[in-house]
């Protein structure tokens, strides 16, 4: 995508597929993702969320797609061209990007420093994998080296906004393949490691006495968060589409990859926890601490622990990219901020929120440092933040969105836009005009509403 001239469009369907692919692949499916399914019960998650994402997430992207492509503007501005009074729709996803954001690059941050760590001292980090990854986040002191890479990787977020994406978006047409068949290799190698048949058991086998509304609304938030929806971030990225552009297909390549590569990494990583006996609990050190194991068991593990962290940065660049460029288009199209300006505010606010998440994660460690909220532990500014958005913002977005589409815009106008007004074929646009309208935002209000009735026990 162009950022040189006003609502560029992209130059090819790969190039828009490689960065809404981009966004939706990062660290919601390799770094939580497997932690959820395991928390969640395995198989009988695995099953929801493949329901949730294949109702629910296919046609909320696609009423994103619609909006952004028929308007060509940034989340609020699309909203507030087919609706004046719903603006605010998109202004909620702004501050959802934002509060992700703040935590996201914190964790994008982790996968740098395992990048140093398997390049300079990997005996330590194999040595003992879970006091290396409980170190990094300060077990032994202040978690300096965390909050720095942190930094960086904030940094490195904020210079490619300022200097455009399209630097990143060629790299992407390499390392996202090459990241796509290492997690096949890796998830082959931890199935057939020692003891890691009874986490492929627990992945399997589906018992759906685990199925609470916590681990529907967990599933139905893991989906929008990994598929980037509900924040309008999806709207953004369309509004670049040209009319050619088939929405149809780009909504099921899009939804498959980024569901394959959760399944890859879930079944790469939880067997792994079975076989090594490295289960994080809180703090979620799925895709660090446990890998480990994994990568201990192939020749050379080092230097594939080491490519592995470095796509795992990369797929987390690409998604973090694509929020803030969200926060800062808003910013600046709409309250007609300077953009440098703008990004450095922006940049210095989600530091200091980061920084407290990180020392969060650290404190949550120590009993006694959290506090109980309708039956869930909580740091404020540890998972507190991830529940807000996984929880409650996020599934709050795509309600209101598809509210929106399904009553105020109309499934109407949202078919034609997805059939590029009748050029291409969608088989399933009654379907997807039903569920738009009833299912959606019936299913989604429900399970926020029961969400915060009946408690939320699994973290
Ligand atoms: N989908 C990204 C991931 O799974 O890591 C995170 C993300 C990006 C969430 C963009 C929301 C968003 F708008």
């Amino acid at each position: 995508m162009s950022t040189t001239e006003n609502r560029a469009e992209f130059g090819s369907t790969l190039g828009f597929i490689l960065s809404a692919a981009g966004s939706a692949v990062g660290l919601g499916n390799i770094w939580k993702f497997p932690g959820k399914a395991y928390a969640c019960g395995g198989g009988a998650f695995l099953i929801i969320y493949l329901i949730i994402v294949a109702v629910v997430g296919t046609s909320v992207m696609m009423a994103e797609f619609t909006i952004g492509r028929k308007t060509h503007k940034n989340a609020v501005g699309a909203i507030r061209e087919l609706n004046a009074k719903w603006s605010w729709v998109g202004g909620l996803g702004i501050l959802t990007g934002f509060i992700i954001l703040c935590y996201y690059c914190q964790v994008g941050g982790w996968a740098m420093y395992y990048i140093v760590g398997y390049i300079t001292d990997v005996q330590t980090v194999w040595a003992d994998p879970m006091a290396y990854f409980l170190g990094m986040l300060g077990a032994n002191g202040f978690p300096l080296a965390a909050l720095i890479w942190g930094l960086v990787f904030l940094f490195l977020t904020a210079f490619i906004i300022s200097h455009g994406t399209a630097g990143i978006e060629k790299m992407s047409t390499i390392l996202m393949p090459i990241l796509f068949i290492l997690l096949i290799g890796l998830m082959i190698r931890a199935c057939t490691l020692p003891g890691a048949d009874e986490g492929l058991g627990y992945m399997l086998h589906v018992d759906f006495s685990t199925i609470n509304t916590t681990a529907i609304l967990t599933a139905l938030g893991q989906a929008f968060f990994s598929l980037s929806l509900g924040m309008g971030v999806m709207i953004t990225y369309a509004s670049y589409l040209s009319s050619d552009d088939n929405l149809v297909s780009n909504t099921a390549i899009v939804c498959t990859l980024d569901t394959l590569v959760a399944l890859f990494a879930g079944f790469m990583i939880i067997p792994a926890v079975f076989a090594t006996g490295i289960a994080p609990g809180m703090g979620g050190g799925f895709a660090f601490a446990t890998l480990a194991g994994v990568f201990m068991a192939i020749p050379g593990g080092q230097f594939v622990g080491m490519l592995f962290y470095f796509l795992l940065f990369f797929a987390a660049i690409t998604s973090s990219t694509s929020i803030l460029e969200g926060t800062v288009s808003f910013l600046v199209e709409e309250k007609g901020m300077e953009r440098k300006k703008t990004l450095v505010m922006v940049s210095i606010v989600l530091y200091i929120v980061g920084v407290l998440y990180t020392l969060s994660q650290a404190y949550m460690n120590i009993p006694g440092y959290w506090i109980s909220i309708n039956g869930i532990e909580v740091t404020i500014f540890g998972n507190m933040l991830e529940y807000l958005t996984d929880r409650l913002l996020l599934p709050l977005g795509a309600f209101l969105t598809t509210f929106f589409v399904g009553w105020i815009w109309g499934t109407n106008n949202s078919i034609d836009e997805a059939t590029g007004y009748g050029r291409n074929k969608f088989a399933l646009a009654k379907p997807y005009a039903f569920i738009v309208k009833y299912i959606d935002p019936i299913a989604i209000g429900a399970i926020i509403i029961a969400g915060m009735v009946f408690g939320m026990s699994i973290s």
